[in-house]
């Protein structure tokens, strides 16, 4: 499996995805502040990807602060944490997995005898238990959502919702791999994903790593594929899913969303719970990360547009629940309508 994140003794070692397909380079983020600019960078990304490296950013800083009592530890974990939740506004299991250490902090905090050391060890556990149980999730997203992916035939996927994108074996290419264990003889098609390329660098590497069939495919070029039969589903990830199933994704998605309802193509979301914020009502509520123009103006350093030219760079869209076949989960497969399927299931998740 390809090691996206690790934790180390002297840091968090991060597989360089800016730098994928050509050149396979390892980051070790020795600091929290390091993490944080991973994470900004797009060093390391996708959603679970975000939320497990800014766990593991806070036991970091945590390992590493001078502090020497409770007292003074305590403000310099919300600092620590404050930046790490400052690096990216989409994806939410950022700050689900901010949250999460925020609660395994004070229920340390709160132990009558409690040493710092101990506070150290037990936060570095908890960042290692979240990278083990998302794996584990996503293998379970798999299994729910191999069935609904066809014998045989073109799937499409959006974005790097891959192994790349999570601790390993990925959410929506966890799902295609669980069809492809399962016999299932799948052809994908990687939308390359304009501007940042998720699609052709990340997606087409760790597919045909594993020898899965892949073809990339220009962005514009989806309709027509679909209206020449090739393909028979799309199964995106998701960096968050609001209360009422809108799903906020990479940019793209929506009109993905929209053609394959056009030409009867059912289109899957793959997302573990960390991804549901039933906090938030629907997709209009779901803040959306605007990125600079350098990435749409240039590629590989080189200008691709006139100087000065108006850019917007919007690294997310909300596809509307209704163009969502299923929602499918660790849990188990989601139909709409998503407000009750997603209400009815947040107490069977409530170990997060
Ligand atoms: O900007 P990115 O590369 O972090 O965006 C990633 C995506 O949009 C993924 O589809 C999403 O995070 C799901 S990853 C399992």
């Amino acid at each position: 499996m390809i090691p996206s994140i690790e934790w180390t003794e002297n840091g968090v070692r991060l597989l360089d995805q800016t730098r994928l397909p050509l050149e396979e380079t390892y980051l070790l983020a020795d600091s929290y502040q390091q993490v944080a600019n991973a994470i900004k960078g797009m060093i390391v990304r996708g959603a679970p990807a975000i939320g497990v490296s800014a766990a593991m950013g806070v036991a970091l800083g945590v390992k590493q602060s001078s502090a020497s009592d409770l007292a003074a530890l305590k403000p310099e974990f919300e600092h620590i944490c404050s930046v790490l939740a400052a690096t990216r506004p989409t994806a939410v299991n950022l700050f689900w997995a901010i949250e999460r250490m925020s609660t395994r902090f004070a229920e340390l905090a709160a132990q009558p005898g409690m040493t710092l050391e101990g506070i150290r060890s037990s936060l570095i556990r908890e960042a290692l238990q979240m990278h083990e149980e998302d794996i584990a999730t996503c293998r379970a997203l798999g299994a729910h959502g191999a069935p609904l992916l066809p014998g045989e035939g073109g799937v499409l996927t959006h974005c790097n919702a891959g192994a790349l994108a999570t601790c390993g074996y990925g959410t929506a290419l966890g799902v295609i791999r669980g069809a492809v264990e399962r016999g299932h003889k799948i052809q994908v098609y990687a939308d390359e994903t304009r501007p940042f390329l998720q699609g052709a660098r990340l997606t087409a590497w760790e597919l045909m790593h594993d020898g899965i069939p892949t073809t990339v495919i220009c962005d514009n070029m989806a309709a027509s594929l679909m209206r020449r039969g090739k393909i028979k589903a799309v199964v995106v990830g998701a960096d968050r899913i609001a209360a009422n199933g809108d799903v906020a994704n990479k940019i793209g998605t929506y009109g993905v969303a929209i053609l394959a309802r056009e030409h009867g193509i059912p289109f899957f979301v793959a997302a573990p719970w960390s991804t549901i914020d039933m906090e938030t009502a629907t997709g209009e509520d779901i803040p959306i990360e605007e990125r600079p123009a350098i990435e749409v103006t240039h590629h590989a350093g080189k200008q691709l547009t006139p100087s000065g030219v108006g850019v917007e760079n919007p690294a997310f869209d909300v596809t509307p629940a209704r163009y969502v076949s299923a929602i499918i989960t660790e849990k188990g497969v989601l139909r709409a309508p998503y407000s009750e399927s997603l209400r009815n299931l947040e107490p069977a998740a409530a170990f997060k």
